[in-house]
């Protein structure tokens, strides 16, 4: 499948939806998405857009199933459907979801914690939360807005950070929703929070942390051979990870495997809009327990 920018619909509008800023793609399907009737052994990867969704999908993927060769045949985004999406040239998520024939099922979702349908606590899911610092997350999400056509047009960088400070982002506010799942991992054990900074310095323990968290034993060479397979140079030049299948992204503007890098940011944001943001930052970020790292 290829781009046609002249067979695609308009770029949708942000509107709220119970207090956070959506596009109808994602909420269009919501009562279904909330009947969601998971499965006590489905797990649930959940992330703000930009923060390793893909990367972390395609480890479990492969600690999973990586032994089926489902990974030369079968892209990630069917492999781990996105539960909320509901559109024309990509389907449902919440019905691919259904229809995933392994087990377990791995289902992701960009969802704010309030809005994850109640059949996945009612089943007390494994559910791995990945975060990633704001300024890599605005500056990646910043790039994906040019190449996707799903998302409102990003506009100018500068407007852009303010946008996303304020929450007017698709998923709303990164500052809600980290803190959010952050909140709720005090509450329900079956939460592993993970950072993508703590991925990239070190891919192979974050391996072993995952594996323990959700009861698998993995010999060492496996886990080697899962560590390498997921080096972002190998997801990178992979069709089945690079979304180089997916009809409505813009490769021209921007690769989805764009770099890969913790501290990117110091590429885009000048001196003054560094400050600005750091001064915004530590006022909504009073939880000193949630750290982020912006370097590593
Ligand atoms: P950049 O735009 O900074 O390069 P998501 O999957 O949540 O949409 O996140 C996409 C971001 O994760 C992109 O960041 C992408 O390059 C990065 N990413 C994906 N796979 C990766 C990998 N194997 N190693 C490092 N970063 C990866």
């Amino acid at each position: 499948m290829s781009f046609d920018p002249n067979k695609l619909p308009p770029r949708p509008e942000l509107f709220d939806f119970h207090g956070v800023s959506m596009i109808h793609y994602f909420t269009d399907n919501w009562e279904n998405v909330q009947d969601f009737q998971a499965r006590p052994d489905d797990i649930l990867i959940a992330t703000y857009s930009k923060s390793g969704t893909t990367w972390v999908s395609y480890i479990l993927d492969l600690l999973y199933f990586g032994h089926t060769g489902r990974q030369t045949s079968v892209p990630i985004f069917k492999r781990v459907p996105f539960l909320e999406i509901i559109h024309p040239a990509l389907g449902s998520g919440k019905d691919m979801a259904d229809n995933l024939p392994t087990s377990p099922r791995i289902i992701k979702t960009h969802y704010p914690v309030q809005f994850v349908p109640k059949s996945f606590w009612d089943q007390n899911c494994r559910i791995v939360y990945v975060a990633r610092n704001p300024k890599d997350t605005v500056v990646s999400y910043f790039h994906f807005g040019r190449m996707n056509t799903l998302e409102p047009e990003p506009g100018d960088w500068s407007d852009y950070i303010r946008r996303f400070m304020d929450g007017k982002m698709v998923f709303g506010s990164w500052y809600d929703h980290v803190n959010g799942w952050w909140k709720k991992k005090q509450t329900y054990s079956n939460l592993h929070y993970m950072f993508y900074e703590d991925l990239a310095e070190d891919t192979g323990r974050e391996i072993d942390k995952l594996c323990s968290f959700l009861g698998l034993s993995r010999s060492d060479e496996e886990k080697k051979r899962v560590t390498e397979g997921v080096h972002f140079d190998n997801m990178k030049k992979d069709k089945m990870a690079n979304y180089s299948e997916v009809p409505i992204f813009d490769f021209k503007m921007s690769p989805f495997m764009r770099k890969g890098k913790v501290g990117d940011w110091k590429n885009h944001f000048s001196v003054a809009q560094s400050e600005q943001f750091d001064e915004d930052y530590n006022k909504k970020m009073t939880d000193v327990t949630l750290q982020f790292r912006t370097e590593i």
